[in-house]
């Protein structure tokens, strides 16, 4: 809702040429310091994803935040998608290419079923490299990447035509 979206503007600080210069880091730790808004955020992405999903993966880190709770209120299992080198096998990976390197994640096997509708969630869609690189881990296990939904999308790095291809639908509270 627009209230929402007005809330979290004011939340959400904004640090210039963070962490390389050009950069505007957009840190959402204070929301965690207004619980009652941190409920509606949940509310919100939970609404976006009711009777549409089976289940939530969710990226680490900062996806973990918000990810575990729209599963919680969906009443749906979540599934972590980790950075390299935490899981004990079995795992899956994919690599990704991150503006200076690459970057990898890994996911269990074993927790998704063939067939799954999928909502890939994070904090933030920037890129699109990470996300998309979830959907692959999740698709490579016979799921369906269904849902991508995040809080924030930063429309001129274009992430959301990068996660095209995946045909699923995508959300963002916020978009700068
Ligand atoms: C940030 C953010 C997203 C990703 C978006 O995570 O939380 O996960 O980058 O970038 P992309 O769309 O260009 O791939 P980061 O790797 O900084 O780690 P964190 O979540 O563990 O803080
Ligand atoms: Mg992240």
């Amino acid at each position: 809702s627009a209230e929402l979206i007005h809330k979290l503007e004011q939340t959400i600080e904004n640090i210039p040429d963070f962490p390389i210069p050009g950069i505007q880091f957009k840190d959402i730790c204070p929301i965690f310091l207004q619980p009652k808004l941190y409920e509606e955020v949940i509310a919100d992405l939970a609404e976006f994803s009711r009777g549409k999903i089976d289940v939530v993966c969710g990226i680490e880190s900062r996806g973990y935040l918000f990810g575990i709770a729209i599963a919680v209120a969906l009443d749906v299992p979540f599934v972590l998608i980790r950075k390299a080198g935490k899981l004990p096998p079995p795992f899956i990976s994919e690599k990704y290419d991150l503006e200076y390197g690459s970057a990898e994640i890994e996911m269990k096997t074993g927790h998704l079923k063939e067939g799954q509708r999928v909502l890939i969630h994070d904090d933030l869609l920037a890129t699109g490299g990470t996300t998309e690189a979830a959907a692959k881990l999740v698709a490579k296990q016979g799921a369906i990447p269904t849902q991508f939904s995040f809080l924030i999308d930063l429309k001129d790095l274009k992430g959301e035509e990068r996660l095209s291809k995946f045909g699923a639908e995508v959300y963002s509270i916020l978009n700068y």
